[in-house]
């Protein structure tokens, strides 16, 4: 059945203190669980969710229950209130599970040989017959019996002996942060003093063999601590901090109160094993699961409808740590990127929903890049209404308003509401609307007075036709004609469907810069010179909108190169005199050298109307590059050879940044020098991201037969570096060879496809591969759904997870579209198909 947001009722029960003891067994785990209950309304029955549990027994007051007192369905058990007593009573229940029979990797399972658990959404239902919602919040008690020799929960330790171990929560959390983890760990351990000098104890706790590959990790939790004490005056609130790394993992990590789980990708990093981006991934998501601590934990979400309360908050913190971290405005850029790569990709076909959906089938479909990402982006925007004082203000009053709560979108904007003195209630479309506005914009220059007039437009969505006007902050600065920012950065509000802004006491007409650090999350539309856009590539003070000057040429000069035009020489030229300039970054210049990827055009081409043709896009994409490669060979031959970064590797933003620069030019000049750099590099790089960024170059052009071998024997004793072999070729490899390449590597030995990193770097490598994906023969589709249908019925969960790929399909062709669509009814179709999945193909059909 659907849940629905307006159908909210608090439970009529206050549950007050949960006991739970374990008895470990890989086929046959025990859990006994007493859980101390009050009614709040007269007469009530006692429902609580449980799924796949064996029950074993069930007592009231130490009173057995009789089956005539309760019924036991696939959802859960509910008691019948003639066999409650009337006051505050115990409920004591014993099931069985078997956590090794457990691929779905939701509730208590095994990874490895090790016990651990994913609660959240609903995965505790899996564990015990217990209130699995978010706003029952109760403390925990947890005691283990295992041989392992560690034993881990939530909050402290009250004890343990031979066999045994327990714990205690002291602060009141819903079932979906519980966590449990047992097994043969070894722990990286270090200490962190808190701001009112408390010590707490860190530890990072994995697989013997993987020590030497959690030091970064251990740092960036260090670093996470004291950021949100300086930018959010958060203080850790327990004596001791466990993060322990699983391999098997639907997700990246989770945010259980002081046990947080990680999937191992996100925690291990060593020179010759990760990446320069892996680095900062870790960083950021270990930032991110420790800031849920406040954002999440202690302040949680009154029903999973709030989702984004928690995640859109938290991602947005997490950026915020990163561009402190690092570099500011190149963190904006890439977070950018993924925004439009995932989110508007997503806003624009049949999966739209808003940040705060108000129904759903299987809510773990809704852990978005609409709820995270374009989530983070509206908190950004609240942050731009009120300014840095007021956010921090607005923030001050939500922890000390809300501690302890389980709250909604309401109370959150009833914060800065109060502490602003602002009326937001036009502001919260952004929370209750789907779909990116577009903003069209045209400027008109008058006696010294310049006006822009915008208007705004969305355009319907599934179940909402209707789109009133968006509250949207437009930052806006102005350039004089010579390259002078004569108006700096201001924020305009607009409210209206079409709004006029006045500039008065110019000179001459201005160059706008519009959306400057992209401000909103909106398609800016504006008809605008190529001339226009190089000027603001070479002039603008903001490096956003710096960088997005020279995205917008490259996208234009690519849209129209698809239909047969010559590059842009414009573009072509305006690079060459960024890229020698040394006064931006190394790390800046990377990212305006990089050319919009094969996706992005379908979706701008989409977007405008056009046809979207992926073997067309994939070789204009090509001969673009031939061409920057052609014109520039020279600046960039001595840029690669300027930017090596010498001593050891170190994971730091300027080292990155120069890494970063080198393997864009490289991937240039690859195209010029029969990639005889791109090979030598490979067999000399000291670290992953040289190794694994010539190696996709050499991919790209078709010469890593060598090399790929090479790499598969030395690491395929590393699960982590080879989902790196696999989503590298497929994703990189000539979009002609990927379907039939995917068919090849399925049947690879090392294609363990029930571990979902394994499953997802083929998949989204496959995917990944633009043109290949979308062959026209269908292949690249036929290979996908063949492997969603195998997978859903052992991991529904990422199965879902991954149909998104086909969310794209009303952009293509009508052959295309056909195939896609047949495909998908394929899976639809399925008997035993998952609630996630098949909710999935039924939003996707439309
Ligand atoms: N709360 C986690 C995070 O964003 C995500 C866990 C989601 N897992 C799931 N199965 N839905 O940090
Ligand atoms: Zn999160």
């Amino acid at each position: 059945g659907t849940t629905y947001l307006s159908d909210y009722r608090p439970y009529p029960f206050t549950l007050d203190h949960v006991s739970l003891t374990f008895r470990l067994a890989p086929k046959a785990t025990r859990v006994k669980a007493a859980l101390s209950l009050a009614p709040r309304e007269e007469g009530a029955p006692l429902h609580l969710d449980g799924e796949e549990l064996k029950l074993i027994s069930l007592a009231i007051d130490g009173q057995a229950l009789k089956p005539a007192d309760y019924l036991l369905t696939e959802a859960g058990l509910t008691i019948h209130p003639a066999a409650l007593p009337e006051g505050a009573f115990t409920l004591e229940t014993e099931v069985e599970i078997a956590p090794e029979d457990n691929t779905a990797l939701e509730g208590l399972y095994m990874s490895k040989g090790m016990y651990c658990t994913q609660c959240e959404a609903e995965g505790f239902r899996k564990i015990t017959f217990y209130p699995d919602r978010p706003d029952v919040m109760a403390r925990f008690h947890v005691r283990i019996e295992g041989d392992q020799s560690v034993l881990l929960s939530n909050g402290n330790p009250v004890g343990h002996g031979p066999g045994w171990a327990e714990w205690d929560d002291p602060w009141p959390k819903p079932a979906y942060l519980f966590a449990l983890v047992a097994g043969e760990l070894v722990a990286t351990h270090g200490t962190f003093t808190t701001m009112s000098g408390k010590t707490v104890d860190l530890n990072i706790w994995v697989r013997p063999g993987d020590e030497d590959r959690t030091a970064f990790a251990l740092g960036a939790l260090a670093r996470a601590m004291k950021w949100d004490e300086e930018a959010y005056g958060r203080e850790y609130d327990l004596s001791l901090f466990n993060l322990v790394a699983v391999d098997d993992f639907n997700m990246g990590a989770m945010e259980n109160k002081g046990l947080n789980i990680f999937n191992s990708k996100l925690v291990l990093a060593s020179p010759e094993t990760a990446t320069d981006l892996d680095y900062e991934r870790i960083e950021g998501v270990i930032g991110h699961e420790y800031f849920h601590n406040w954002t999440g934990d202690r302040i949680t979400c009154r029903d999973w409808f709030q989702l984004c309360l928690k995640e859109g908050l938290t991602v947005f913190r997490d950026q915020s740590f990163t561009s402190d971290m690092r570099l500011g405005p190149v963190k904006r850029i890439e977070d950018v990127i993924t925004l439009r790569g995932r989110q508007f990709r997503e806003d624009a076909g049949p999966l739209s929903h808003p940040p705060r959906p108000d129904h759903y089938r299987e809510i773990n479909n809704f852990y978005t890049a609409t709820v995270y990402e374009k989530g983070a982006e509206v908190v950004g925007m609240l942050k731009t209404l009120v300014g840095p004082e007021g956010y921090r203000k607005a923030l001050d009053l939500y922890f000390e308003r809300h501690d302890g709560q389980a709250c909604t979108i309401e109370d959150w904007i009833k914060v800065f509401e109060d502490s602003s003195g602002r009326d937001l209630s036009q502001f919260k479309h952004w929370y209750t609307d789907a779909g990116t506005p577009r903003l069209k914009v045209t400027d008109n220059f008058k006696d010294g007075t310049y006006t822009l007039e915008f208007t705004q437009e969305t355009r319907p969505t599934p179940g909402q036709p209707e789109k009133p006007a968006r509250h949207i902050p437009i930052a806006v600065g102005l350039l004089s004609p010579n390259g002078d920012e004569v108006v700096p950065t201001t924020v305009l509000e607009m409210t209206g469907d079409r709004q006029s802004f006045t500039f008065t006491g110019l000179g001459a007409k201005p160059v706008p810069s519009i959306l400057r650090g992209f401000s909103a999350p909106v398609v800016l539309e504006r008809e605008t010179s190529a001339e226009e856009q190089a000027f603001l590539l070479a002039n603008d003070t903001d490096p956003f909108n710096r960088w997005e000057a020279g995205r917008n040429l490259a996208r234009a000069t690519l849209t129209a190169m698809t239909v047969g035009a010559e590059p842009d020489p414009a573009y072509v030229e305006a690079l060459g005199a960024l890229i020698g300039d040394e006064s931006l970054s190394p790390a800046f210049r990377a990212l305006i050298l990089r050319l919009p990827g094969e996706d992005e055009i379908a979706q701008s081409l989409f977007t405008a109307g056009r046809t979207v043709d992926p073997d067309a896009i994939h070789r204009a994409r090509h001969a673009l590059m031939a061409t920057l490669a052609e014109r520039h060979e020279t600046a960039l031959a001595h840029l690669f050879d300027a930017s090596a970064v010498p001593g050891p590797y170190k994971p730091d933003a300027a080292s990155a940044g120069l890494r970063s620069l080198r393997l864009a030019c490289l991937s240039l000049l690859s195209l010029r020098d029969d990639a005889a750099r791109a090979r030598a590099l490979y067999a000399s790089a000291g670290n992953m991201t040289e190794s694994l960024g010539a190696l996709g170059i050499l991919v790209t052009v078709g010469k890593a037969e060598t090399e790929l071998a090479a790499f598969r024997k030395r690491w395929q004793g590393n699960p982590l570096v080879m989902d790196k072999w696999f989503v590298t070729q497929l994703s990189l490899c000539p979009p002609d060879e990927a379907p039939d390449l995917a068919a090849r590597l399925a049947a690879d030995p090392l294609f363990d496809w029930r571990n979902p990193n394994r499953f997802r770097s083929v998949l989204g490598g496959l995917s990944a591969n633009h043109a290949g994906f979308h062959r026209k023969d269908g292949a690249g589709y036929r290979f996908y759904a063949d492997w969603l249908i195998r997978l859903d019925p052992l991991n529904p969960q990422t199965a879902a997870r991954m149909s998104t790929a086909f969310e794209t399909w009303a952009r293509y062709d009508k052959a295309r579209q056909e195939k896609m669509r047949a495909e998908l009814a394929r899976i639809a179709a399925q008997p035993g198909l998952s609630r996630d999945l098949g909710e999935m193909t039924a939003r996707l059909l439309g």
